[in-house]
């Protein structure tokens, strides 16, 4: 009898909700083993899941360390975890929110990233992290959120570089408004996404599923790319000024 090939172990943190359920959803269908790294626990009882808080380390070590040692080694991993920015002036921003904001979105990415590699163990690896369009050129009451995640599109070319010689590729996507539970929070707090469709050539948000799609595609199939930061956005960075 010819031995079964081994399921590959992907972590997905932020993967109880919105993108990272969805990114979730894909890699199942592909035969992955996915165990959820995120605050809240998933609608589905079904879904493997680890309680972290990725701006603590120690719960991040903690939580790497269990789905190791219950599923084997981390050999794929999604960040989709993040919070909204306050969509104020940064006159007005509160200093003590912003670094929380950073902390989860810039530190928490790195901090799960290197507890995975650093257990690789000879293994190759891919990761995907999630930037935003908010990280391309400046935007108006964004300067928390814009700031972080151009910090993660500089991160995700470090550690490509980096890590390179380790056979750990790393790159990420920046994802236009997607429907989620993150932009219905915003437009409950009085975002108005009408201009943002206007501006985008599509004429539309994405969809979770388009951007999981996306971030499915560069952590398992594109194999010789890394430290790119591939923008799912319906066209809106392709913009000329
Ligand atoms: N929705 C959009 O329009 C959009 C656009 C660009 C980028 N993004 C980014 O995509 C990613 C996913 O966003 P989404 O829209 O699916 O949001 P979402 O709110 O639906 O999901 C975010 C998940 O992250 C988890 N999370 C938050 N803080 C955490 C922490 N400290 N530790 C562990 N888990 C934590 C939440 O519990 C939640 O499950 C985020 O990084 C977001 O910034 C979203």
């Amino acid at each position: 009898m010819q031995a079964q090939a081994k399921k590959p172990h992907t972590g997905v943190t932020g993967g109880s909700s919105g993108i990272g359920a969805a990114v979730v959803q894909l890699l199942l269908d592909r035969g992955h083993l996915v165990t959820v790294f995120d605050l809240q626990v998933p609608a589905d009882p079904n879904i493997v899941f680890e309680q972290v808080d990725v701006a603590d380390e120690a719960s991040v070590v903690r939580a790497v360390e269990a789905a190791t040692a219950r599923s084997g080694t981390v050999t794929g991993l999604v960040t989709c975890h993040g919070v909204r920015g306050e969509f104020v002036s940064a006159l007005e921003l509160d200093l003590g929110r912003m670094r929380r904001l950073i902390d989860v979105h810039v530190i928490g990415t790195l901090s799960v990233a290197r507890e995975i590699v650093r257990r690789l163990a000879g293994r190759s690896a891919s990761i995907v992290t999630v930037s935003s369009t908010t990280a391309y050129g400046g935007w108006v009451n964004q300067a928390d959120y814009g700031t972080a995640k151009a910090a993660l599109r500089q991160l995700t070319e470090n550690l490509a570089i980096e890590w390179a010689p380790l056979a750990v590729r790393v790159n990420s996507v920046a994802p236009g408004f997607t429907m989620t539970a993150m932009v219905a929070d915003m437009v409950a707090a009085g975002y108005d996404l009408n201009p943002a469709k206007a501006r985008t050539p599509l004429g539309r948000l994405a969809t979770a599923d388009e951007v999981a799609g996306s971030i499915v595609h560069l952590l398992c199939d594109a194999s010789f790319v890394t430290g790119q930061c591939l923008a799912v956005d319906g066209g809106w960075t392709a913009v000329g000024k």
